[in-house]
């Protein structure tokens, strides 16, 4: 059966195709249907099966024999370290703090954050929940004490699990209090904690709430897995929506299992045994599903990197690393290449890494521009696969099945719908629009197994945000089109949300805090292009009246107050002041048209704007701050 028939059929017979999907799960109770619509829109997958994603990752490997394999390699440039942990050894790991979890009082449906940078204790923190049936939430490193504060008080954590630093090239991140700081910020406090003491940083410990990592373990009983529901919440991970308070994206356990299961052979074309890399963190969405449960679900040895592309210590570490752990698929966001590009456009660096080993490059997590597609395709020597996916999927909607079918790539394109993905492009209106015809890109419901079900403790909210718009579809969020064979183009946001680094940011949380600065009466924040890392913020400040502050001192104010609101993710360091902002007549903010002049892009004067005059103002002040600039 060819691709394009697979898909079919994923479609026309859902429960055949993911019945038979999850055979290559183990479940301690077989699910006797795939999907159940019971409280549509609302839909669950193998809801009455019964599983465990430990075992699934870890355990089950070890009783089949493998316990020797390598499971988690850990290649760290900025410690100068690299280990290896085989099944065996994770297994024991897993049920040891899985077992002091226990022995804490944490159990089935309880939550646990988890804070912590590129080491395998990470991975163990989130199989050790997974085991007892806790729901894990981690927060990534780069956020900032208020970010966590207000992931702990969505998410209710009984027990948080941190490191005492991370280490970002040329500084230690002192994750302790960060974590300190986000407890006394919030307003839930969780019962205790668990601290991993790096050796670069030994952090204070809080008595009676803090434990270290291995005292907690000290003669407890390792815990067996625990079977949950097909359901049942594997994880919560929080992305950036249009407000400031994040989206609780929901993972159930069974549907994911099988999914992720599926496409390591199908789209990431690996044999269980053969090594698996993804340069991203496990605080996004790309780190759960392909640092963590994809690979180890599947039996292939992942490796957890910590390091950039650059700079740790030069633009040759990628090929280092590919070369040295003999990696078959790699999978990292475009922004990376982008980086290694710049310092060494003719890849002088590959020289003496023997990259053979490598099949295929897989990017993700922004647009992958075609300058950079081709650059990689010509140094590396291996096709370069474009996918599209995002928090709320958790594995790819849109890719090339190479595995299953090596479809023909068109540079642009992240391929075609994955199984069971519906996707179509619409009008304003709702209704489906000819191939090459811009729209909004949708997918018909149900979304496949792994999928989001909902938002977490706010059904009313992902209602709102996904489905309403166009009823009786899932509202990606993402422009594009289709063509002709059914390859999609994302082109553009809908809403929102910006993409730094492959980072998915939200200009409105990032106005939030602008707006609390008590010389800012009002803001505007856009996404304008950059070279390197894809989008920057960019904001517009107007200043209350009577304020006559001169406007680099307010600018230095307000990145400096989004850093420690947000992080130093968000990258936000340019911002100018002006006396007005552009607005419809009803008085929405025109970011859309600040950003195309902000690129240099055509853009056409908005019927709806109240005084064209402020978009001459607007220009002008960009053009003093030195845009547009010009983006390769
Ligand atoms: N903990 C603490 N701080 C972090 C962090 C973490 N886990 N990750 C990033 N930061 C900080 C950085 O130190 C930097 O701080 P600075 O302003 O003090 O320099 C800031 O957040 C921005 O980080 P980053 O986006 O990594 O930018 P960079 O300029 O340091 O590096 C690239 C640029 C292109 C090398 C880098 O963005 C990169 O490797 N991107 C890969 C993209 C990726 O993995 N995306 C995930 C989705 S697939
Ligand atoms: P995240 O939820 O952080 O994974 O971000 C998802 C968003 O990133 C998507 O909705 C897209 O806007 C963007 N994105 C991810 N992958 C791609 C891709 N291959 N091409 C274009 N945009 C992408």
């Amino acid at each position: 059966m060819g691709y394009a028939e697979l898909h079919a059929r994923s479609l026309a017979d859902p429960e055949g195709f993911w019945l038979e999907a999850a055979e290559a799960i183990d479940w301690v109770r077989y699910p006797t249907a795939a999907l159940n619509a019971e409280k549509a829109p609302i839909y669950q997958w193998f809801s009455d099966g019964l599983v465990n994603a430990c075992w699934n990752a870890v355990d089950r490997h070890v009783a089949a024999g493998r316990g020797a394999q390598v499971a988690i390699i850990h290649d760290s440039p900025v410690t100068h370290t690299v280990r290896e942990i085989t099944y065996t050894e994770l297994r024991d790991r897993v049920a040891s703090l899985a077992g002091a979890l226990a022995a804490k009082g944490v159990g089935k449906g309880d939550r646990v954050i988890i804070y912590m940078p590129m080491i395998p204790e990470a991975l163990e923190a989130m199989l050790a929940c997974a085991r007892i049936g806790a729901i894990h939430s981690v927060v990534f490193g780069g956020f900032a004490a208020s970010e966590l504060a207000t992931r702990i008080d969505d998410a209710q954590p009984k027990a948080i699990l941190a490191a005492s630093c991370g280490i970002e090239p040329g500084r230690v991140v002192h994750y302790k209090p960060l974590l300190d700081r986000a407890i006394e910020m919030a307003a839930h406090k969780p019962d205790f904690c668990v601290i991993f003491q790096r050796e670069q940083e030994v952090a204070e410990l809080t008595p009676g709430r803090d434990h270290d990592w291995h005292a907690v373990q000290y003669g407890v009983k390792p815990a067996d897995c625990i079977p949950v529901e097909g359901d049942h919440p594997l994880y919560i991970l929080y992305t950036s929506g249009t407000t400031g308070q994040p989206k609780g994206v929901v993972r159930p356990t069974g549907g994911y299992l099988v999914a992720l299961n599926w496409t390591m052979k199908n789209i990431y074309g690996l044999d269980p045994g053969e090594v698996f890399w993804t340069a991203s963190d496990v605080g996004w969405v790309v780190g759960h599903s392909y640092i963590c449960y994809g690979p180890l679900v599947h039996g292939n040895p992942t490796i957890v990197f910590e390091g950039k592309p650059v700079g740790t210590p030069d633009a040759g570490t990628f090929w280092r690393v590919i070369a040295q752990h003999r990696v078959r698929s790699f999978f990292t966001a475009p922004t990376a290449f982008r980086a290694i590009k710049r310092e060494d456009p003719e890849a002088k660096m590959l020289a003496g890494h023997d990259t053979s080993c490598l099949r295929t490059l897989y990017l993700a997590g922004e647009r992958a521009d075609p300058d950079t597609v081709e650059w990689a395709q010509a140094k590396l020597g291996v096709p370069v696969v474009d996918h599209w996916w995002q928090t709320e999927s958790g594995w790819p909607i849109a890719a090339n099945p190479m595995g299953y079918e090596r479809l023909p790539i068109k540079i642009g394109s992240p391929s075609v719908a994955m199984p069971g993905y519906d996707v179509q492009v619409l009008d304003e209106g709702g209704h489906p629009v000819p191939p090459g015809t811009l729209g909004a890109i949708a997918i018909k419901l149900p979304l496949p197994p792994g999928t989001l079900p909902t938002l977490w403790h706010a059904e009313e909210r992902f209602r709102k945000s996904y489905l309403q718009h166009f009823p009786g579809y899932y509202e990606t969020g993402d422009a594009g089109y289709m063509d002709e064979d059914g390859y999609l183009y994302i082109m553009a946001r809908t809403d929102d949300v910006i993409n730094v680094a492959g980072h998915r940011l939200s200009t409105g949380a990032m106005e939030e805090v602008l707006a609390s600065h008590p010389d800012v009466g009002e803001c505007a924040v856009i996404g304008v292009a950059d070279e390197l890392k894809g989008q920057l913020p960019f904001g517009f400040l107007c200043l209350n009246k009577g304020v006559d502050r001169p406007e680099a001192e307010v600018v230095k104010e307000c990145v400096a107050l989004v850093r420690d609101r947000i992080g130093p993710v968000a990258a936000f360091r340019h911002a100018a002041v002006v006396d007005r902002l552009p607005k419809t007549r009803s008085g929405k903010i025109l970011r859309a048209t600040m950003a195309a002049i902000a690129d240099g892009r055509d853009w056409k004067m908005p019927a709806t704007i109240d005084d064209p005059a402020i978009l001459d103002e607007i220009g002008a002040t960009l053009a003093r701050v030195g845009y547009p600039r010009t983006v390769g």
